[in-house]
């Protein structure tokens, strides 16, 4: 049933919703960050809580691999730009962790509300712990959930990070439990000569429909 917290919530496919913020690097608007790259925006229940303090140190240290998949971090929680630079200040003096990338202070929930962050069945003051993968052409292309007291896993949105860049780049598909480097899936004949020529042809065949190959 809808409520009026989560009226909106955008979908795989979706373009994602335009907003401008107050974040840690200042006011920012959502389209031109997206612009010509990809976008990772995350929400956290809250600042100085343990479970996200491990979430954003993941995030932080793993810079070289955004930057290497043209991709950016936009983090959100429900608090003040004060706590947010208090936490961000005191992470990085406790364990030398900085999270260098913006973090929206949502504090009217506009935004939270705006992606369905806030599910109030689990809180109605905290978002839940989203992620939106939103590619360069602002379409979101991927949506995670997890609840408050679960963290999510760093190498699981790596890995289908990578999976949604090659799947675009070789128009291709995973099969389940994907890593890089595996085969990828072929996309079915639609046509019967298109068929004839996959039986001709050198992928790995389970049937008609199901074909691999290495990139
Ligand atoms: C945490 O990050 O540890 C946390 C935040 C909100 C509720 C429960 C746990």
């Amino acid at each position: 049933m809808e409520n009026n917290l989560n009226t909106m919530m955008p979908r795989i496919g979706d373009q994602a919703p335009d907003f401008k913020a107050l974040t840690t690097i200042g006011e920012l608007t959502f389209s031109e960050y997206n612009k010509s790259n990809w976008v990772i925006l995350f929400s956290h229940p809250a600042d100085f809580t343990p479970v996200c303090t491990t979430e954003m140190s993941g995030f932080a240290t793993q810079g070289d691999f955004w930057k290497e998949h043209q991709t950016k971090l936009l983090g959100l929680s429900i608090d003040s730009i004060h706590a947010h630079i208090a936490w961000v200040n005191a992470v990085n003096e406790k364990t030398g962790v900085l999270f260098d990338f913006p973090i929206i202070a949502d504090l009217d929930m506009k935004i939270a509300k705006l992606y369905g962050m806030l599910q109030p069945g689990e809180s109605e003051t905290a978002a839940v712990r989203a992620v939106f993968f939103i590619d360069p052409t602002g379409k979101i292309r991927l949506i995670m959930y997890y609840p408050l007291n679960i963290g999510r896993n760093m190498e699981e949105i790596k890995r289908v990070l990578i999976a949604l860049q090659t799947s675009d780049e070789h128009k291709v598909a995973m099969p389940l439990n994907w890593m890089p480097g595996d085969k990828v899936i072929v996309p079915a004949p639609k046509t019967l000569e298109a068929l004839e020529e996959r039986k001709n042809s050198n992928l790995e065949m389970v049937d008609w429909y199901l074909a691999k190959k290495s990139l």
